[in-house]
């Protein structure tokens, strides 16, 4: 366990979402062109994955591209495009070493079919993976997300299949992205804006959110660890008072 020296070992959260912004004003900031940044900015990705493995954290999920970034140029979309699939060919072989299950969240129908391709082989190549579960998030919107959900549903209740009036809370976030997995406990947003940009906006209702001025290609150990510290000191008390909450902590 990850030890802050002179005081107790901290706690590791089960589930980080990153959304890992800042590639191209830290690029921008060094009179470079932005895809220098998304470069570096795939290395940072690659220490944080690092991170969790070595920390013990099974659940990583990473905003790596969202359903309004195909409103950029499309030299950059196509870039980003080129370095996802350059990433999948060379990056499969060390997951597999570290035991990282890889899996993506998103539509992905709007790929081209060599990425499509490639992502479902690193699925596939991945899926015994037991220490991490990596979630890539690709042309994901949380509202696509509820929509698609509210339309799986709706087409359960069309069959037959399902009462409209047993769905509940429950029932409806079985239907969304990585409903397998707890839900995120630690949010983090590099690149100093303070907004969700329509990352896991169900998902999220009570995570922990820690918002850092790091631009995403500076995010290293040291970064992660200051966020999982300020995780630590916050008391999470899901609607109930401190004292029930210490009561229960200190039984
Ligand atoms: C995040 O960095 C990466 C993606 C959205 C793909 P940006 O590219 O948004 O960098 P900034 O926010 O312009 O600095
Ligand atoms: C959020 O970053 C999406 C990803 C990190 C993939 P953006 O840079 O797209 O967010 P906005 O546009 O500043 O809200
Ligand atoms: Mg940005």
């Amino acid at each position: 366990m990850t030890q802050v020296a002179g005081s107790s070992p901290l706690t590791m959260p089960q589930h980080v979402a990153i959304v890992m912004d800042g590639n191209g004003r830290w690029a921008k900031s060094r009179g470079k062109p932005r895809a220098f940044g998304h470069r570096r900015g795939a290395r940072a990705a690659r220490a944080a994955v690092e991170y969790c493995v070595r920390g013990g954290i099974p659940n990583l999920t990473l905003f790596a591209f969202s359903s309004e970034n195909w409103s950029r140029p499309e030299e950059e979309v196509n870039l980003l495009m080129t370095l996802f699939l350059r990433a999948l060919r060379n990056e499969v072989k060390d997951l597999v070493k570290h035991g990282v299950r890889l899996r993506f969240a998103g539509d992905l129908s709007r790929f081209s079919p060599a990425l499509q391709q490639a992502m479902a082989q690193a699925v596939a190549d991945t899926a015994a993976g037991t220490k991490l579960n990596l979630h890539i998030a690709v042309n994901y919107g949380g509202r696509w997300d509820i929509v698609q959900a509210a339309k799986a549903l709706a087409n359960q209740v069309q069959t037959g299949e399902l009462d409209a009036a047993s769905i509940d809370t429950e029932l409806f976030a079985s239907q969304l992205s990585l409903s397998d997995v707890p839900e995120p406990d630690l949010f983090i947003r590099t690149g100093g804006e303070v907004r969700i940009s329509n990352f896991l906006i169900w998902q999220l209702a009570y995570t922990e959110l820690v918002f850092t001025d790091v631009m995403w290609p500076d995010f290293d150990a040291d970064a992660f660890e200051h966020a999982v510290i300020r995780f630590n000191r916050v008391q999470r008390r899901f609607g109930q008072t401190g004292e029930q909450v210490e009561a229960v902590g200190g039984a």
